[in-house]
């Protein structure tokens, strides 16, 4: 009973999918109709010229009529000119309306992406997204061009070969369409098994995406432990099961065809056998039972394309439901009903008892504290004691558990994450830049900037000298992550980035890495111009921002221990003083 319960379970999630794919046509229903209109003439060409058998033996053949003679090979070469130019258009229209709606799905799946919440993309590894906004919408166009073009085009044949067998023999037909039931039956248990298989097929694919671009990227990594052959038989392995697996739906695919026609061979030398005994008999003609018996053999092809379409149905809706499964994913974090915008802080911004967990654990255990606007507010603590996480809060890369966020008293979940996000900046420990120039990672986000703000931001970032150094300046393409560029440049491009949008909040967690010194006290110069009259929060590596902070926050496992300035806190002789003392300490000849 249980799998009873199961199978309609799927089998009307699969019913449910596919009208929910059907949808994506709608916009070309005129494409559709028109594609529907060839393939009739297509499969109507297929009757008649089984139908004209009769008349063309009958009279050609056994009548010896000369004038028929004629006449039939001119009908057949127009049949047949007909129904090439029927194939084609209605071919090229359902290629087309099936390439349409992949490309319309493709722009939703990112678009929607896009607009997930950061837990979505740490709970998923980019070769799985890649590979079902990619490969999974590839099955589903060919489920939409071939499959829907096959079964209307095929179906539709069948339906006029049939009409051919009754007309010509009724009681015959009854006795070779009795075979249907049964392939149909055999192919249906085929189809499931396919849509498994295909299921994990896509899947493995996808891992291996993931495997690829992670050996790619970290190349330096790889290369640096000599672990090219680790990798590329870490590659083997993954790839021979995609083999294997691929292997076993080809095999399942293959055996459709000539186990239907070994059922149909069966049945047609029972026909024969009895068709032959008619026509001996006198009951009926020799042309009519070869009419019938063409028809009966032109109903194989369409019949095994059927069987096809079947198991190519449930590879697509395998990837359909995988497809459906990312539409399907709301943001975590999401404006709320009757939000309102936000304007730049002026007060202050305060964390009100949050409590905060990626998981069981909490990470955030009950923080509470107020920033002025316009102080500097450093963090520090022990690596793993929650420093990234609480910051994360403030533009709600993910929203607290218990406790609020407040923006000059306002939660800020109550306002637009546009409006919220819009007045904070963020500089981040890794930093990440496009593939672009470096014009546009800086004016990344601002559209119709003038020369002079983006040299601005550059200047007093301590970056235009350098970029002026390049032989394409500010046009200079910068590589994947900004590969062509030195740690220090790279970060004080994105210095200039976060200058450039002048936010009233910002958050910087700055590098443990320390640079080189020259280059360590460019940045540490482009830092201070950033700081400089906003509301900040600093997770602190450099002794200068401790020094310079109104505040520090001392975090251990996930909570704030001491508040107080450097040198308060260092009076106190507790956490702050062994923070201090393991990373600052050693910091001070550079600071
Ligand atoms: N995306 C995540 N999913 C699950 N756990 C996470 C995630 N990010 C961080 N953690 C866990 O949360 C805790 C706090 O991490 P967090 O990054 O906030 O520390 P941190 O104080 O910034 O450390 P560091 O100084 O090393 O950057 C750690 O125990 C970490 O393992
Ligand atoms: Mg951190």
């Amino acid at each position: 009973m249980d799998t009873k319960v199961k199978n309609k379970s799927t089998f009307k999630g699969m019913y449910d999918d596919y009208r929910r794919l059907l949808k994506y046509l709608r916009p070309y229903r005129g494409e559709f109709l028109f594609a529907s209109l060839t393939m009739v003439i297509v499969s109507s060409t297929s009757g008649g010229a089984a139908f004209l058998i009769q008349p063309l033996m009958d009279n050609v053949f056994i009548k010896k009529d000369a004038r028929m003679l004629t006449i039939l090979p001119g009908i057949l070469v127009a049949i047949y000119i007909l129904r090439g130019a029927g194939r084609y258009f209605s071919s090229i229209t359902m290629q087309r309306i099936g390439m349409q709606t992949v490309r319309d799905l493709k722009n939703e799946m990112y678009g929607h992406t896009q607009g997930l919440s950061l837990r979505f993309f740490q709970q998923h590894t980019t070769g799985r997204l890649i590979s079902r906004i990619f490969s999974d919408t590839n099955l589903v166009q060919e489920s939409i061009s071939v499959v829907i073009y096959d079964t209307f085009r095929e179906g539709l044949t069948v339906v006029t070969l049939v009409g051919v067998l009754i007309y010509r023999d009724p009681t015959l037909s009854v006795f070779a369409l009795l075979v249907l039931p049964f392939s149909a039956l055999f192919i249906g248990r085929l189809g499931s098994k396919i849509k498994k298989i295909t299921f994990g097929a896509q899947e493995r694919a996808a891992d291996l995406i993931s495997l690829m671009s992670e050996a790619f990227s970290g190349v330096r990594v790889v290369k640096a432990f000599g672990m090219e052959a680790y990798e590329t038989e870490k590659f083997k392995g993954e790839n021979e099961r995609i083999f294997n697996i691929t292997v076993k739906t080809v095999k399942i695919n293959e055996l459709s065809s000539p186990l239907l026609e070994f059922i149909g061979a069966l049945a047609i030398a029972a026909i024969i056998y009895y068709g032959g005994w008619q026509v001996v008999e006198g009951r009926t003609t020799m042309g009519s039972f070869f009419s019938f018996l063409t028809a009966l053999f032109m109903l194989f092809p369409p019949i095994s394309k059927l069987a096809r379409v079947w198991t190519k149905i449930q590879q697509a809706m395998a990837a359909a439901t995988r497809i459906f499964e990312v539409l399907d994913q709301k943001p975590d974090v999401a404006d709320q009903k009757d939000t309102v915008n936000i304007g730049p802080v002026v007060r202050e911004v305060a964390f009100e008892d949050v409590v905060f967990a990626y998981g069981n654990e909490p990470v955030l255990r009950g923080i509470n504290f107020t920033s002025k606007a316009g102080t500097i507010t450093a963090i520090v603590g022990m690596s793993g004691a929650g420093k990234t996480t609480m910051v994360d809060l403030i533009p709600r890369f993910y929203d607290p558990l218990k406790g609020r966020v407040l923006f000059d008293g306002v939660d800020i979940r109550t306002v637009t994450l546009e409006s919220l996000r819009a007045q904070i900046g963020i500089v981040t420990q890794d930093v990440f830049l496009f593939n672009d120039t470096i014009w546009n990672n800086i004016a990344y986000g601002r559209s119709n900037v003038k020369k002079e703000e983006v040299e601005a931001a550059a200047k007093a970032a301590y970056a235009h000298n350098f970029i002026m150094g390049f032989p394409d300046g500010y046009q200079t393409i910068i590589g994947e992550r900004g590969a062509r560029l030195s740690g220090g440049q790279k970060q004080r491009i994105s210095i200039a980035r976060a200058l450039l949008k002048n936010p009233a909040v910002l958050i910087l967690d700055e590098a443990t890495s320390a640079l080189d010194t020259e280059s360590e006290i460019e940045v540490q110069k482009a830092l201070n111009n950033l700081i400089e009259n906003r509301t900040s929060f600093v997770i602190a590596h450099r002794l200068s921002t401790i020094l310079h902070a109104q505040v520090i926050l001392v975090m251990e496992k996930g909570k704030i221990v001491e508040v107080g300035t450097h040198n308060a806190l260092m009076v106190l002789d507790g956490a702050y003083k062994k923070v201090f003392d393991l990373q600052f300490a050693a910091n001070s000849k550079i600071g």
